[in-house]
């Protein structure tokens, strides 16, 4: 179901001390209806966990392996990361993608893998800079994403967040334009209801990643298909997250969202 949402990825920093810490800082703060998840490292997950518990802010890992247990040194699972609170995990992320060389097939078994043992993923999708400029951003976007999705069925695709995240955007402080990404919003929308049939491009939670900060993100809220947003650097500040936070649901209280 279609929801506002702030995500923040930590990406690989903060120790446990510094991760209880602003994990604790933000359970004090988040009170509004827009939904709150954050994705420590691994190290800090039950750390964090016992900290939000018996708050709002929900519990989400990194990334995660597609088998449930065996052989797979240094790889984590899902069912083991279902044991220590995670119930979101994002998969696809473009670091996984250019750093570590994940492809659609690995990142499709990890989705249907994180499916199986009631975990929600968060498919990331993006072009890179080049292939923005070689006009390719429509092809990239469908290949990633009906890639991620295959052989899932409707029932199961709706607990999919999908986030685009435009390479060019990561870590450079040059966010999408608000219009922007709300028409690649839209066109992810239309693929999947021209994949799926029916109208479950209109039900699934899409988000907006790529140097969101306090200054940018009540542009991007106001647009009509960008329900929330992935925060990277930004998510790293307590302060900042919650400024971030509470700016989205007043744009959000502003605009007919979900209609
Ligand atoms: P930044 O917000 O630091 O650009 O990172 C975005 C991101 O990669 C979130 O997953």
């Amino acid at each position: 179901m279609r929801e506002v949402l702030l995500a923040g990825n930590w990406k690989m920093n903060k120790t446990i001390s510094e991760s209880i810490e602003l994990a604790a800082c933000l359970k004090q703060s988040i009170s509004g209806s827009s939904k709150v998840i954050i994705f420590p490292p691994f190290t800090a997950l039950t750390s964090v966990y016992d900290v939000i518990k018996e708050g709002k802010i929900e519990l989400g890992a990194q990334n995660m392996y597609f088998e449930e247990y065996g052989s797979f040194t240094g790889e984590v699972s899902p069912l083991l990361l279902a044991d220590v609170g995670v119930r979101y995990v994002i998969l696809g992320h473009s670091e996984r993608r250019h750093i570590f060389g994940e492809d659609d097939i690995l990142i499709n078994k990890k989705v249907k893998a994180a499916l199986k043992n009631d975990l929600r993923p968060i498919l990331c999708v993006g072009e890179t800079l080049v292939e923005r400029q070689e006009g390719l951003t429509e092809n990239v976007i469908e290949r990633q994403l009906i890639g991620g999705l295959d052989s899932i069925m409707n029932a199961a695709a709706l607990k999919v967040i999908v986030a685009y995240e435009p390479v060019w955007a990561i870590g450079t402080g040059i966010n999408a334009k608000p219009e922007e990404a709300n028409s690649v919003h839209k066109f992810i929308r239309n693929l999947l209801n021209k994949n799926y049939g029916g109208n479950l491009g209109e039900e699934v939670t899409i988000l907006y990643g790529g140097s969101i900060n306090s200054g940018n993100i009540e542009e991007l809220g106001r647009m009509e298909e960008i329900d929330g947003g992935l925060v990277g650097g930004a998510s790293l500040d307590c302060r900042s997250f919650i400024e971030i936070y509470k700016k989205l649901e007043r744009a959000k209280s502003t605009v007919a969202w979900g209609e």
